[in-house]
């Protein structure tokens, strides 16, 4: 591995330099470990690096800190670090350990291990390799149990048989390095992940954890593929009752991928678009808002996404929108501004109406940007008082902005003047 190490980028060969002269200094060995090492060995850039220390992870992670980190998180419980370094790489530091499990979806119990010990917990093969970062040793491949062969043949295995009832987060975790990479499923990791799906494990996950494999599926490039495959292996109900993979629905998810690739490569790239929560919204799109409600509290939703998830519905369930008809710019803005872009998008991928899609285009890319240059101050200074009068004055010249006939600013304070009367 010594030769793929020397291929990396200079701040990551810089810091596998420092964390080798750190390691033989205080005398514990250092590996590379878990999704960094499979990346590397596929030619994949990762910067997210996996770290196990046999000895004392957390004294390693600290020493380490001192010299390159810029931020530090210390899990004592678990006997962990995440570093951020000053080149923005991200480490997580781990003692080795073996784990057991109390009860399936719960987090595992912690013992101290050797480096077997800690890959021999691990969800597959592919992601239980490591790297030596030691003295004689620098750059050699660990890998007990045949990942290397398993990339190379572009399978996902599992390395026990209670694997998935351990960790159920592994049954979407197979799904998700399944359609990453375009490989299949050991036939007995498919027997096995079946098993654990018939045993309704899925259901019996804590929520907050599922929410977070959810939209680690939905953060993947293409996640209509990852949903049908899903549903293929799992069903959607467990993620929610009334969640069904109809056709329409595979389309929906399609027909977002398109739109989200359009904003994207669009004038509005420089835009935030959180492309996962567009693919939520359209998983989501059967559900009553009622259902859509109690879905957003059990999963304990970020306040924010909750509110563009909601207002989504909203807005489709309100059929006097007149989006199908040819609309004058201020009631286009009126309705159209209070969505986020999020629930802008999933609107346009559910209206196939070509009045309808022209209107948000147009929003889209007409009217929403559109500010006034005047504010309350200068109106202020033109003798008005502070209070609501100031807003309305706004709002006027926002509108007539909006219909296009002023642009500057000098022409947004001659209809200040005018709607004050001031000459
Ligand atoms: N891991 C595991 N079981 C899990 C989650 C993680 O065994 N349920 C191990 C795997 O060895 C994995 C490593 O912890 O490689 C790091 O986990 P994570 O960062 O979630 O995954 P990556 O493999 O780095 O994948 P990604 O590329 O999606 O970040």
């Amino acid at each position: 591995m010594k030769k793929i190490l020397a291929r990396q980028s200079k701040k990551i060969k810089s810091l596998i330099k420092q964390m080798a002269i750190l390691s033989d200094k205080e005398n514990c060995s250092v590996f590379l470990v878990g999704g960094f090492v499979r990346d590397l060995i596929l030619g994949i850039d990762n910067f997210d690096l996996d770290i196990v220390v046999e000895g004392n992870g957390l004294s390693f992670a600290k020493r380490l800190f001192n010299c390159l980190g810029e931020s530090i998180v210390v899990h004592k419980r678990f006997a962990t670090a995440t570093i951020i370094t000053k080149d923005k790489l991200k480490l997580d530091i781990a003692t080795a350990r073996s784990e057991s499990y109390a009860s399936p979806g719960v987090l595992p119990e912690v013992i101290f291990g050797s480096l077997r010990d800690d890959l021999k917990r691990r969800d597959f093969s592919i992601n239980a390799m490591a790297i030596s970062l030691n003295g004689s040793s620098f750059g050699e491949l660990v890998d007990y149990f045949g990942g290397k062969k398993d990339l190379r043949e572009k399978r996902i295995r599992i390395l026990h048989d209670l694997s998935f009832i351990d960790d159920p987060t592994r049954i979407t975790r197979a799904i998700r390095f399944k359609a990453r990479f375009g490989f299949s499923l050991d036939e007995k990791t498919e027997f096995l992940l079946k098993q654990a799906v018939k045993k309704r494990l899925l259901f019996k996950m804590q929520k907050h954890r599922l929410r977070d494999e959810i939209i680690l599926l939905l953060k993947e490039q293409k996640p209509a593929v990852y949903i049908k495959e899903l549903n293929r292996l799992c069903g959607l109900k467990f993620i929610y009752s009334g969640i069904v993979f109809f056709p329409s629905l595979d389309r929906l998810l399609k027909t977002i991928e398109k739109e989200v690739r359009w904003f994207t490569n669009s004038q509005f790239s420089k835009r935030q678009l959180e492309a996962w929560l567009v693919y939520l919204i359209g998983m989501l799109d059967g559900l009553t808002l009622t259902k859509l409600r109690k879905f957003c509290f059990e999963y304990a939703l970020r306040k924010k996404d909750t509110k563009r998830i909601l207002s989504y519905k909203n807005f489709m369930l309100k059929k006097e929108r007149k989006l199908h008809e040819v609309l004058k710019p201020v009631y286009l803005y009126k309705i159209m501004s209070p969505l986020s872009y999020e629930a802008i998008i999933a609107v346009l991928a559910k209206e196939n109406n070509r009045t309808a899609r022209m209107n948000i285009v147009r929003f889209l890319e007409e009217f929403h940007t559109i500010r006034p240059h005047i504010n309350g101050d200068i109106i202020k200074e033109l003798g008005i008082k502070e209070g609501p009068l100031i807003k309305k004055i706004i709002n006027q010249v926002h509108n007539a902005r909006i219909n296009k006939t002023i642009h500057t600013f000098d022409q947004e304070l001659d209809l200040v003047r005018k709607i004050l009367r001031i000459k």
